[in-house]
């Protein structure tokens, strides 16, 4: 007998890609480098020497992907908006041939079926504000309420669903602590600054987009299950996911965080009155899931540098099967999260805005994704309100710090011809979605 995990009705299915990590088109139309244009063209921070120039060429190519997407039977896209496109100087005038082509973007998607569901940032600052100081800088928070507002005045009659930040952990603690990310910043008190200021973004974006009329306020955040006992687990749960998850949905940060927040940063940067700003209410919150934090209490393991404040606290790696990424497989680690987020956060709608992985055999990803809708199904059957499912990714694209080797899409791309080819689990999912269940 074959058993039937059933979603909710009105569960919004899709699939997730960002901007940097597919358009290429890196120097038309105005747009100006943003942040990983510099890091990428810095030798030895990403590997191969990959850039995102080119990527995937969506830039050019948007009508055949939107074409595809509603071939699989996706009914949301989520994608994301490229500052310097819009902005390039990051503060000053709005650039309209960088809006026109998201104009094209969100009318090609709505004439063929496939909702839009724009992301405000995904990680590519324009770099004219990292010389300035970048997320450290407190205006940065102010041009990117602006940034929102430029972009909603353009797409707002058409977009109902609004996402701020992408990860604002990494962000601010790959990008200015660990070094891994753009801008490559190692300055521990830098990233309690930045991930402050990005907290204060969003804020403001909400404020602005809600008097604008915008319906669906969300932020995606990188949540990630911390499995471990005592003070190193709360640690680790605390500078990952409540330094974010507290400041919006319960208006203060930890209280055991702020002594950890003092001694890198200060607390001079937390001005009266930004707590009620970043706490404006939001409509959804995304979730990023991939896998759980391991950590145990090993006296003596030198900090990860991209946790300040983890000193004394070691990152554990269990013996479980990997993706490509050689991140560990824990489906499990999607049903603890999401019925913790509404215990501990009750009352916000979730939405799973990427969920996926890198794997050379695409057999192992059909795999992933299945146990992964099957923990998300038991999260339900447990009350969390999952209201919907986003793939990450849609093609094989630029991942990040890792260039173009990890394939995380449902879609292969030929990098050589630009060729699109749906995998099994592309076709797997169209089944699942079609369906609204897991067979
Ligand atoms: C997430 C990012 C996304 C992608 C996946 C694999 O952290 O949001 O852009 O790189 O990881």
């Amino acid at each position: 007998m074959t058993q039937e995990l059933r979603f909710p009705d009105g569960f919004r299915w899709g699939a997730a890609t960002a901007a940097y990590q597919i358009e290429g088109a890196a120097t038309e139309d105005g747009r100006a480098p943003s942040i990983w244009d510099a890091f990428a063209r810095t030798p030895g921070r990403v590997r191969l020497g990959h850039t995102g120039d080119v990527a995937c060429d969506h830039y050019h190519r948007y009508r055949e992907d939107v074409a595809l997407m509603a071939e699989l039977g996706l009914p949301t896209y989520r994608f994301s908006i490229s500052w310097p496109r819009i902005k390039p100087d990051g503060g000053g005038p709005v650039n309209p041939r960088g809006l026109d082509f998201y104009d094209r973007l969100v009318d090609e998607l709505l004439a063929s079926g496939v909702e839009p569901m724009v992301t405000l940032y995904h990680w590519d600052l324009p770099q004219t504000l990292e010389e300035l100081g970048g997320w450290t800088q407190r205006d940065t928070a102010f041009h990117f309420a602006d940034l929102a507002s430029a972009v909603h005045a353009r797409l707002g009659d058409r977009v109902r669903t609004w996402t701020t930040l992408n990860e604002p952990w990494c962000s601010a603690f790959l990008g200015y602590a660990g070094g891994a990310h753009a801008p490559g910043r190692t300055e521990p008190g830098a990233a309690f600054v930045a991930a402050h200021h990005l907290l204060l973004a969003h804020g403001l974006a909400v404020q602005a987009l809600r008097e604008a009329g915008a319906r669906e306020l969300s932020i995606t955040l990188n949540l990630s299950p911390v499995v471990g006992e005592g003070e190193a687990a709360r640690r680790i749960d605390g500078l990952h996911n409540r330094l974010f998850l507290d400041p919006i949905l319960r208006g203060s940060y930890p209280e055991d965080l702020l002594p950890v927040i003092d001694r890198f940063s200060g607390l001079e940067h937390v001005r009266q009155g930004d707590p009620a700003v970043i706490a404006a209410p939001i409509d959804l919150l995304g979730v990023n899931y991939y896998r759980p934090t391991w950590v145990n209490t090993t006296i003596g393991q030198p900090p990860n540098p991209a946790f300040p404040g983890s000193e004394g606290v070691g990152f554990a790696e269990p013996d479980l099967p990997r993706t490509a990424m050689d991140w560990a497989i824990a489906p499990e680690g999607l049903t603890d999260l999401l019925v913790r987020l509404h215990r501990d956060y009750p009352g916000t709608p979730l939405m799973i805005t990427e969920n996926g992985a890198a794997f050379e055999d695409d057999a192992d990803r059909l795999v992933f994704l299945r146990d992964h809708l099957a923990a998300a199904h038991a999260a339900i059957a447990q009350g969390a309100p999952l209201t919907g499912y986003l793939v990450w990714s849609f093609l094989d694209n630029f991942e990040w710090a890792w260039g173009y080797a990890p394939r995380f899409g449902i879609v292969h791309v030929d990098y050589a011809t630009q060729r699109r080819t749906p995998k099994e689990s592309a076709l797997w999912l169209r089944d699942v979605i079609r369906k609204n269940a897991l067979t």
